[in-house]
């Protein structure tokens, strides 16, 4: 298997990266599938991607780190995450934004500074300085946090849950509050109450998204 050298650097990039971010049955993927449709119909071209996940490498990554089966320790699944987001940078987002794309993503370093910096307790100073390795220093333009009490968003889930969605009530709790605490310390982030009717949540984003970016998200489109 040949392993690329990569040399990553922050700077050059014409294309816009907006990064979605939510607890569980926040509603992110829901909206994010609309979003997506919308932007289909009126014809603004897009990249939406998930992490961890988005590239080959990503995707067997993500079977592991989800896997209720195989159990790992806290450190290993922040080196899983990044070792996915070193990938996706490189492979996906840093080339789509040089093509001046639009990447919609569903999580990225938002996730991991409120599930294995803040939640699990692993020290947010160490994961924001290991996910700037991985990141080769790139940054969103923007993050969307659809925030959703812990308990509520929970009780929406569907399906066979994966290792996280196992995790107690409590963890939960834990990622809803630094969800909280982040969108008030970190720039550029975009809380949207994620409460309410599909479609009144979707109306808030899209108006959010207009906002800040008219040109990609067309205000009343
Ligand atoms: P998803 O089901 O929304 O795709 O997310 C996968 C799970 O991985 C979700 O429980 C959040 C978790 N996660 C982290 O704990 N850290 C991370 O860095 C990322 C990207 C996801």
């Amino acid at each position: 298997m040949e392993v690329e050298a990569h040399v990553t650097d922050a700077v050059g990039t014409s294309g816009l990266f907006i990064a979605f971010e939510g607890g569980e049955g926040a509603g992110k993927s829901t909206h994010l599938r609309r979003l997506t449709e919308r932007l289909d119909r009126l014809g603004v071209a897009h990249l939406l991607v998930r992490e961890p996940g988005g590239t080959p490498a990503g995707e067997r990554i993500r079977q592991i780190v989800l896997d209720p089966t195989t159990p790992i320790f806290a450190e290993t699944e922040l080196l899983l995450y990044l070792a996915s987001r070193a990938e996706f940078v490189n492979r996906v987002v840093r080339p789509a934004l040089e093509r001046g794309e639009l990447v919609l993503a569903d999580r990225f370093e938002m996730s991991t500074y409120a599930y294995q910096g803040l939640a699990r307790g692993l020290g947010l100073d160490r994961v924001k300085d290991l996910n700037a390795f991985a990141t080769g220093g790139l940054k969103p333009d923007g993050t969307v946090l659809l925030a959703l009490d812990a308990d509520v968003g929970r009780g929406r889930q569907r399906g066979q849950a994966d290792r996280l969605e196992q995790e107690h009530a409590e963890f939960h709790r834990a990622v809803a509050r630094a969800y909280a605490a982040l969108a008030e310390s970190e720039p550029g982030v975009i809380t949207i109450d994620s409460d309410g009717p599909l479609e009144e949540v979707q109306e808030r984003l899209w108006t959010a998204l207009s906002a800040n970016w008219p040109d990609r998200f067309p205000p009343g489109a």
